[in-house]
């Protein structure tokens, strides 16, 4: 207690911290660390470290300075370079206890290299590349002074008119809780503390992506069993990843805001998966809480967070205003915020910032001489990740690849579009530096080869998108239309398209409709985009799409008129390249659907891993009384995992290596996967299991495994995948994880739905 004392008053009066006083033994013992930390903050110290603030152009920066110096702000975020943290953090270490800051930002799919959106990401089905991207982005972040992401963001997303679908890794929870842990341990590294990590914080916990008819910020109301089985998996596979960091979502869950919501953050995240983290509130989510109409005014909001288990208020307004009085009257105790305070101290512990405030800040003579250098890019390995994660969804009379030789028509209003090609949150990238599709094309096409662009249409015809899309972009509008009228567009790129051999057609969203708060009560490609494609049609020419968008599109009309289809997504800075690369068949794509595309909005949900029902609809054998739309093919235009190459694939011979499985035993399940055609290629083979007859219903089949493998044209492999009693185990009706013996249905296809089947028992 005396030593305590005696660093209390080394901290006033020494120039460097307090902390660093302590013996470096000391700082290897986290725990012990942070209490004697801990027991020297006054109050408005403690509760100083509560508060996340944005850094936008709107704030003074002197006042922010001040506001640290005085030991009232414990984080920032949206602030991302080196000269412009160095104060800041320098303002930390006039504080009285010196106490670092921390540096947050969204790098989500990149940072200043951008890589395809997180939900093409998943589309590679390739856990290297994707980890790849996400080690990348960690070096790129921290050296530019950044301490921890607002990422992965792993909120399984089973309806496309939610337009942060872009944002997550798809529908299913096997493949997102994989990535989940492969973006965690890509953020962070060897450690956390290290220069070159960055700190991960998963969200949005929990269950954003089940949002009430897909329309941001709704409520969410589900069955325990579907949260445990289906929703809640990939939170949990980041935490036991080691996530630092946990952003709580928006949304309520089952009547309770998640921000107010105790169960969620006391029970299941600290207490049943032990989590020993910084949790974070959503921007003004606590304010929020007023609005949900769960707190009368903000001071019993604070008082719900608080207890709820909020470590620190994003962007707060209420922590600093309401803790102290709080406090005062008895309606929270100092144990609440000495708790929160405990996880901020502990995570700037993990990141090392107490070993070195100024680790990834770094010297000033040290920092790069122009932060946006092209220099500075990952432009290979972008490309090469972007290429990875391109479907191909059609190719008819084999249109692809085109000939280097060729006259290609390149038409539509993504053709040209840097800002586009990035996708939404794209962290500090340029859109200057990406590639567009022209750029792309127009860099590989040979000597006798020949590009003629046209615009052919502008993204919407409806204003109103238009100004929606363009609302908060004060200084450059995102969504610039061109002002001639639709069909002298249209007229010009016909043109373009009778004058040339093949067409190709990049249509789709702008970047701005799939992204945050923009839902979608429509998934077709907006109307004047779809009257250019008709037109093109017309011309007889070979039509290429090349989709650009961030969700699932409902692309019925457009697959009968085209004869090639590429899904690409928002492709990142080298997105051009990449698709460039595949076109021309330079790469032969390799991509499969993370996320099933419906025929139509009426559809949702079509996830393809649903329960099992009473009166099934089966294909081929129409008839009254089945679970289907009468109007309408029942069954999605494509299903999940689904994705063309230029090669073909036979899978064969499947077997098991046995017809019974024990509790403790392995059951291999072979399959020979053969390229049959003339190219090299990459596919994935997957592996899904139903649990014939259970206690409860269960899903018709569930993603356990896959293999994605390289196979040279004529070559043949035989690939085994291992499946325990682990792979069969479900929450039951109890909660229960458990598996219950029976049969068991094992299949192995290069889709979800194309596949072969053998059975087994568990015993
Ligand atoms: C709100 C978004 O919901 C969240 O995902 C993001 O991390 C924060 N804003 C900070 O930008």
């Amino acid at each position: 207690m005396k030593k305590l004392c005696l660093l209390g008053l080394v901290a006033t009066l020494a120039s460097h911290p307090v902390w660093a006083e302590t013996k470096p033994a000391a700082l290897k013992d986290k725990d012990a660390f942070v209490s004697d930390l801990l027991k020297q903050m006054t109050l408005d110290e403690k509760i100083g470290q509560l508060r996340l603030i944005s850094i936008g152009p709107e704030m003074p920066r002197e006042l922010i300075r001040q506001e640290i110096a005085a030991g009232r702000i414990g984080g920032t975020f949206n602030s991302i370079t080196r000269p412009e943290n160095r104060p800041m953090q320098d303002a930390a270490m006039r504080s009285r206890l010196k106490i670092p800051m921390f540096f947050a930002y969204d790098v989500i799919h990149g940072h200043r290299t951008i890589f395809p959106i997180s939900i093409a990401l998943a589309s590679s089905w390739d856990m290297d590349a994707i980890g790849r991207s996400g080690r990348i982005a960690a070096q790129e972040a921290a050296a530019d002074s950044l301490d921890i992401t607002f990422a992965p963001m792993v909120d399984i997303s089973r309806d496309p008119r939610w337009g942060r679908t872009s944002e997550g890794f798809g529908e299913d929870t096997y493949l997102v809780s994989r990535i989940a842990e492969v973006m965690v341990k890509a953020f962070q590294g060897v450690s956390p503390a290290n220069a070159d990590s960055i700190m991960a914080s998963v969200k949005h916990f929990a269950l954003y992506g089940a949002v009430e008819g897909g329309r941001d910020y709704n409520v969410v109301d589900m069955s325990p069993v579907k949260m445990y089985q289906d929703y809640l998996p990939p939170y949990h596979a980041a935490i036991k990843a080691g996530s630092g960091g946990v952003m709580v979502a928006l949304n309520s869950i089952n009547g309770v805001p998640a921000t107010a919501n105790t169960w969620l953050m006391n029970d299941l995240l600290r207490r049943d998966w032990g989590f020993k983290g910084l949790t974070v509130s959503d921007h003004g989510a606590i304010f929020e809480l007023i609005k949900h109409g769960v707190a009368k005014d903000g001071r019993e909001a604070a008082k719900l967070a608080i207890k709820a288990g909020i470590d620190m208020s994003m962007n707060d307004s209420l922590y600093g205003k309401e803790l102290p009085g709080l406090l005062k009257s008895g309606e929270i105790e100092q144990s609440d915020i000495d708790n929160a305070v405990r996880e901020v101290l502990g995570a700037k512990y993990d990141m090392g910032l107490f070993k070195d405030p100024y680790l990834r800040i770094g010297k000033a003579e040290d920092d790069p001489a122009d932060t946006y250098a092209d220099s500075r890019l990952h432009r290979a390995e972008a490309r090469d990740i972007a290429r990875r994660s391109l479907v191909l969804l059609k190719n008819q009379n084999n249109t692809l690849p085109l000939k280097k030789s060729a006259t290609i028509a390149l038409v539509g209003p993504l053709a040209k579009a840097p800002i586009d090609m990035m996708g939404s949150w794209a962290a500090a990238g340029k859109p200057e530096q990406s590639v567009t599709l022209l750029d792309g094309l127009n860099a590989v096409i040979g000597e006798k080869g020949k590009i003629i662009y046209a615009r052919g249409a502008n993204i919407t015809g409806d204003k109103a998108v238009v100004d929606y899309l363009n609302f908060l972009n004060f200084d450059a509008p995102e969504v610039v239309d061109d002002t001639r009228a639709p069909q002298v567009l249209i007229d010009e790129a016909v043109k373009a398209a009778k004058d040339a051999d093949v067409i190709v057609a990049a249509v789709g969203e702008s970047r701005g409709m799939s992204h945050e708060s923009s839902s979608r009560t429509d998934l077709n490609i907006p109307q004047s985009q779809r009257d250019l494609i008709k037109a093109l049609k017309a011309t007889g020419k070979p039509l290429v799409l090349v989709l650009m968008n961030g969700r699932p599109l409902s692309i019925l009309e457009e697959n009968q008129q085209a004869d090639a289809i590429l899904e690409t997504w928002f492709a990142g800075t080298e997105g051009g390249n990449a698709i460039a690369d595949v076109l021309f068949g330079d790469y032969n794509p390799s991509g499969k659907l993370p996320i099933t595309f419906p025929r139509s909005v009426g559809q949702i949900p079509t996830y393809y891993n649903h329960l099992t029902i009473g009166r099934p609809f089966t294909p081929g054998k129409p008839g009254n009384y089945t679970s289907q739309y009468f109007d309408d093919t029942t069954g999605p235009l494509f299903p999940f995992g689904y994705g063309l190459s230029y090669t073909t694939f036979t899978l064969s011979d499947m077997a098991l290596s046995s017809t019974t499985l024990n509790k403790t035993g392995k059951l291999d399940a072979s399959v020979t996967v053969a390229n049959t055609g003339k190219v090299d290629g990459e596919t994935v083979v997957q592996l899904y299991i139903q649990d014939v007859a259970g206690s409860m219903i269960r899903p018709i089949k569930e993603l356990k495994n896959f293999q994605k493998v390289m196979l040279k044209a004529g070559e043949e492999r035989t690939l085994h995948f291992t499946i325990t009693e682990e792979d069969l185990k479900f929450y039951n009706t109890q909660l229960k994880f458990a598996a219950e013996p029976g049969e068991f249905n094992v299949q192995i296809g290069l889709d979800s739905q194309d596949v072969q089947q053998q059975t087994f028992e568990l015993l």
